[in-house]
Parts: C-alpha cells; structure tokens; sequence
C-alpha cells in the first residue's frame, strides 16, 4: 500500500488528534505516504486532500477537537456525492481510507468498500453508543468533564440547599450519563434505555433532605425529557429549589484523558498495520482491554446493551 487518506467525520471527540497523529507517524514508520483529508467526507469529495509529515502532528496529541476539521455531511449520503469521492481518491492514488467517526462515518466507509476502497474505522465518539466495542475515543474525556461541572455545580448545590438537574449529551445512549452519575455520586439517573417515575425521584429528594442532606443531583439524558418542565414539576412536587444546567458543547471540548490518548494511539497504529495486511471493511475496537477488529456491517448490527448492573448500583448507592 502506498498511499493511506485520514479523515474525521460526524461530532469531534477529544482523542481525535491523538489517532491521526498515530495514523500519520505509524504509515510513514512503514514508508506509506499518509493523506490528511479535511472536513470528512466533505472534504474528500472537494479533494482538500494535502499530504502530511511528521511534523504536522506534532503538538496535537493533548489537545481536544480534531486538527483534519469535520463534518455531518450531506452530499456523501448521495449516490453522486459518493461517486465523487471515489474519483477523488483514484485522483490522489489514495488505497486505503481511515476513518474517524461514529456509527453514520462507519457506514460511509461501509459503502466506500463496497466500491473497492480499503476502509478502517475508529471510533470517536463522546457517546459510546457503538456496541460492538467497549469503548469509544472521547467518551472517557467527556465523563471527565462531566464529573467536573458536577462537582462545581455541587458546591453552589450545597450552599443555597438546591436540587441540581444536570443535562448531558449521547444521543439515544444513556452511558455519558451512567458512569458521570455513578462517579459523581447523583440522586437519581434518568436515561433513555430505563423508564422512571418522577415519583420516585422527588420521594428520594425528600428522603435526601429529611436526613440532613444539602445537595442533589439529577443526571438527565439529552432527549429524555425537557429538563426545565422536569425541574419545574420537581420544585412544584417538593418545594425544593430546582435549577438546570445543560452542559451542551462543552462536553466535546478540552484536553484528551491519559485513557483516550492511550486508546486512540493504538488504535491509530493498528489501523496502519491492518491496512498494510490488506484489511478492508472492519472497525476497531477494544473488548476486555484488548484490541479486536471486525466487520463494518457486522459491528453496526451489533445491539448496544445498555449496563443495567451498573445502573441497579446506582440505585443501591443513592439511597
Ligand atoms: O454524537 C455526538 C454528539 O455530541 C451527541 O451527543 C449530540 O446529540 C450531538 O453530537 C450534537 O451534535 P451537534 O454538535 O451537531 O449539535
């Protein structure tokens, strides 16, 4: 293989540049020359395509976003976009493509192999909602950072004798949610894969302040419901002082985690090594802390189970 392109695609995830830098110095470790491609498939169907050196990754592997750009693009989901791109890559002498994204990046790639271009994915992702690994580039970071704002929030929490909803982002997956709440010891945890009952959290407020307790949390999914109905029907429901705070974007930013660093980096390096083997249509990921690849198709047909152990632990240690 001589040429390998690079792109991220969909929401940026913190450890982004991390892969691409390990792409870059892996392939030209072994003498491929490695095309950086900018604003995902956009870009590849553009042919903003420039040729990158060891030193166009040097100091990025701490910072967040991604140094290629992305995008969600909507010519690529076209037969013509596609098309496009197909040319572009011939154009550049381009044989093997990584790509960098969630499940719609990984169908795209998908369709790209279909028409004989070697494709790997990695997983970058805040919302580590790809089932078939455990998980995904930035999800660490992103729980981080989280648990940050918690514990900020907690302290104004505290002082004013407050409940706390505090909104964060997955999509349909509850895991941002999850692990931030468990770590952060929230109340209650309200996500998509689990129906509640309001009932049920206003009782444990209740109970909270009935012992002396200052401050709760409520960790609510994005999509779930409207945190602001939900923080007026608590406050009507307890007579506690209910507040919102949406975290949004601020999720997607800052510095990669030691873990998001370690885990695009070899990610990075075995995308090379499986292109360079002559794989096409996989995606890697990481089971019980080892590397694994599988097909595309494969791995986006895998149901994504949500850990209900973890959740039952939540319950059991917010009584
Ligand atoms: O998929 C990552 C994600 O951050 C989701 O958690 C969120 O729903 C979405 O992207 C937001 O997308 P955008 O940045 O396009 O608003």
């Amino acid at each position: 293989m001589k040429a390998i392109g690079v792109l991220t695609s969909g929401g940026d995830a913190p450890g982004m540049n991390a892969a691409i830098r390990a792409v870059v110095r892996s392939g030209i470790y072994n003498n491929i020359k490695i095309m950086g491609i900018q604003r995902g498939y956009n870009g590849l169907i553009n042919g903003d395509i420039k040729e990158m050196d060891l030193s166009s990754v040097a100091d990025i592997i701490h910072r967040g976003g991604t140094m290629l750009k992305t995008a969600r693009s909507e010519e690529f989901r076209t037969e013509e976009g596609r098309k496009k791109a197909l040319n572009v890559l011939k154009v550049f002498g381009i044989e093997g493509l990584v790509v960098i994204g969630g499940d719609g990046s990984f169908a795209g790639a998908g369709m790209l192999s279909e028409a004989g271009i070697k494709t790997i994915g990695i997983p970058g992702t805040i919302d580590n909602d790809l089932a078939y690994t455990d998980y995904t580039i930035g999800f660490d970071t992103t729980v981080n950072t989280v648990l940050d704002a918690i514990s900020k929030i907690r302290d104004t929490s505290t002082s004013h004798g407050r409940a706390s909803i505090v909104e964060v982002m997955g999509r349909h997956c509850g895991d941002i949610a999850l692990y931030a709440g468990l770590a952060g010891g929230a109340e209650s945890i309200i996500v998509p894969e689990e129906s509640f009952e309001i009932d049920e959290v206003c009782k444990k407020l209740i109970q909270g302040r009935s012992r002396g307790k200052l401050h709760s949390i409520i960790m609510l999914s994005e999509g779930v419901g409207n945190a602001f109905e939900l923080g007026k029907e608590i406050e009507d429901v307890t007579g506690i002082e209910t507040k919102v705070t949406v975290l949004g974007h601020i999720q997607r930013g800052g510095n990669p985690s030691a873990f998001d660093r370690i885990l695009a980096s070899k990610m990075g390096a075995y995308a090379v090594e499986l292109l360079m083997k002559g794989q096409s249509s996989s995606v890697i990921g990481m089971k019980h802390n080892q590397l694994m690849d599988m097909d595309i198709h494969e791995a986006l047909a895998v149901e994504k189970k949500f850990d209900k152990d973890m959740y039952a632990l939540t319950k059991i240690l917010s009584i």
